[in-house]
């Protein structure tokens, strides 16, 4: 079984590709947990500021008790914009904390979604396009190593990872996002979509608009999913790009 955790779609579509490849189901992590018959686990999500989602590591602590033993074969899947950082090592502690060993990890390079802080935007075209066409290789190389339960650390680290982690990860963790700051604009249609794709099920809509609650991951999955590009982080998303995401 794989499990995934996705805002914009890259890795539940590298999770989709990977369960048809290797003969099995990709369900999210949210209402999901492996049961001790599992034999083989692969989870997927992506890298935030170096680090692992919030939503992620409630899972796998969630995991503890599962009552999964030590033959069990997990793999993990990063996607990312660029680069890990140390976040395979945060992987591997999280899961021991949770008597859990790691079998195997590869990263992949997916469009970027990030666009909160100064300097951030989504890729150009030509960029996200490349990414993209490089994927479904990638993707074929990682099912291959999975079905021969290969026991493989493969991911881009990219420079100074463990700095980068232990300086940018404990502050996202701590300031990453403040769902007052999203708004909808006059330019909202009131079609829900950004309801529906929140993967912590954290915006009703009022009155045709969108409220947002507390439980946000800042997977930017509703500002990237707007049809109508009407939501707004405060004054950081202003001329920002959107990313069409992947069904
Ligand atoms: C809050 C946040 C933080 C991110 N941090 C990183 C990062 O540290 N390194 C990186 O390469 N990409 C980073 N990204 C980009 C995502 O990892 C990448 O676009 C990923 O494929 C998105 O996956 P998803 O579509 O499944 O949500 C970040 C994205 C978000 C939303
Ligand atoms: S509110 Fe938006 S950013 Fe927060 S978890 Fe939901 S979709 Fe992601
Ligand atoms: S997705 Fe955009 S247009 Fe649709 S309800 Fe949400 S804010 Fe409004």
């Amino acid at each position: 079984m794989i499990y995934y955790f996705s805002g914009t779609g890259n890795s539940r579509y590298v999770a989709r590709k990977l369960a048809f490849q290797l003969g099995t189901e990709a369900v999210t992590i949210r209402d999901n947990l492996p049961t001790s018959s599992c034999r083989n686990i692969g989870i997927v999500f992506p890298v935030y500021a170096w680090g692992l989602p919030k939503p992620v590591m409630q899972f796998i602590r969630r995991l503890r008790d599962a009552g999964i033993g030590e033959s069990t074969y997990i793999w993990c899947v990063m996607t990312c914009g660029d680069e890990t950082g140390n976040a395979p090592a945060i992987l591997r502690r999280e899961l021991a904390a949770s008597g859990l060993k790691l079998s195997a990890l590869w990263s992949i390079i997916m469009p970027n979604v990030y666009v909160l802080l100064p300097g951030f935007d989504v890729d150009k075209k030509e960029v996200e396009r490349k990414k993209l066409a490089a994927a479904p290789a990638r993707i074929d190389e990682i099912a291959a190593q999975v079905k021969r339960r290969e026991h493989v650390t493969d991911v881009t680290l990219g420079s100074w990872p463990r700095l980068k982690t232990a300086v940018v990860y404990p502050l996202f963790l701590k300031y990453g996002i403040n769902t007052k700051k999203f708004r909808s604009t006059d330019a909202c249609i009131s079609c829900g979509r950004c309801a529906e794709v929140c993967p912590q099920e954290n915006i009703n809509l009022a009155d045709g608009r969108p409220q947002w609650g507390d439980d946000c991951s800042s997977c930017l999955g509703c500002y990237h999913a707007c049809p109508a590009q009407a939501i707004e982080y405060g004054t950081a998303t202003r001329g920002k790009g959107h990313y069409s995401g992947q069904q």
